[in-house]
């Protein structure tokens, strides 16, 4: 089997119980854990920032939700899973930091423009956004056995919903001069997967966004970024392992990184990326696969 076939990676799978693959490289590489416990730091890298994750109820989302608070950010942050929300809201809470949950769907409008008011209603603006909530194609066949309705399925979370997420977002920064968006795109917005073709062009169309959007917005102070994980050890990834059969070990080979990435250290690019660190990083898709991309 070939590595794109392997593994868009996140392209594939359905109702698969979250755990059940055996993820060693994973945990030998988590730090995560170390960083959620973490109380929160009033000078921390994002001490007065105000940051909105869409899909924050688990995996990456939830990773970045609970290291960005620990580092002194306000955060706001969506999901459909309100019993997850209310949970990750809590543990953050019980650690010191400061966090608000809001169910939200991003595939509806109303919600993904609430969600955006709420947040400036709560926390006062939005320096930060991260839309990142996204889904698996639910069937690993070819094209011509693809159904129109998943396609589509996909498309309204993860193209549609980056799209209105910044469609909301982008006015609130304007308003207060500035701000930055940063899109969880996907290896699979830079090449082709077989298998995967909703996903695979789901993932295409956010760089695409992220590249409009910065191109429009860049002079007037909001800068876009998008970033393109591999194989991250999320609910996500743990599906799609099971929907192919694969241990961890298995698809970490594909990686010359040679080991699936913690959702704990994702979090950390996503922090830097929407940091003043990378203020000159505008309108890029980055490669964060562990060299997946290279060559
Ligand atoms: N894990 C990887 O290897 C990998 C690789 C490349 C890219 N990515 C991308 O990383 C992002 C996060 O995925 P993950 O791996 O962390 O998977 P995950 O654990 O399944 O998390 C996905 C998150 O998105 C949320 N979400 C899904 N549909 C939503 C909707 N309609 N409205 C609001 N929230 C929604 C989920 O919350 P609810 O279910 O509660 O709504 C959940 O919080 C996705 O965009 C994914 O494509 C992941």
């Amino acid at each position: 089997m070939s590595r794109r076939r392997l593994l868009g990676a996140t392209g594939v799978a359905a109702g698969v119980a979250a755990g059940a693959v055996p993820h060693p490289a994973a945990a030998r590489g988590g730090q995560e854990d170390q960083e959620d416990e973490a109380a929160p730091r009033p000078a921390g890298r994002l001490a007065d920032k105000v940051v909105l994750i869409t899909g924050a109820t688990s995996g990456i989302g939830e990773a970045a939700a609970r290291l960005m608070a620990a580092e002194g950010a306000r955060v706001f942050f969506c999901g459909r899973r309100a019993h997850l929300g209310r949970r990750v809201e809590a543990r953050i809470r019980a650690s010191g930091g400061e966090a608000t949950y809001r169910r939200a769907d991003v595939r509806e409008e109303a919600d993904v423009e609430n969600l955006v008011a709420a947040c400036v209603e709560r926390y006062g603006r939005v320096d930060i956004a991260y839309n990142n909530a996204g889904v698996e194609s639910p069937r690993a066949v070819r094209l011509h056995e693809q159904s129109l309705r998943d396609l589509t399925d996909v498309w309204r979370t993860n193209t549609a919903g980056v799209f209105l997420g910044m469609k909301y977002e982008i006015p609130r920064m304007l308003a207060r001069g500035g701000g930055v968006i940063v899109n969880t795109a996907s290896i699979s917005a830079e090449v082709g997967f077989a298998t995967i073709a909703p996903y695979n062009a789901s993932k295409h169309a956010v760089a695409s966004l992220t590249k409009v959007a910065a191109l429009e917005y860049a002079a007037e102070g909001v800068r876009v970024s998008a970033f393109a994980p591999g194989a991250v050890d999320t609910p996500m990834l743990r599906r799609a392992a099971e929907a192919f059969g694969m241990t961890y070990e298995q698809i970490a080979r594909d990686y010359p990184i040679g080991r699936i990435v913690p959702a704990g250290e994702m979090a950390r690019v996503m922090m830097w990326l929407g940091s003043a660190d990378a203020a000159p990083l505008v309108g890029t898709d980055v490669d964060v696969s562990g060299g997946y991309l290279t060559g």
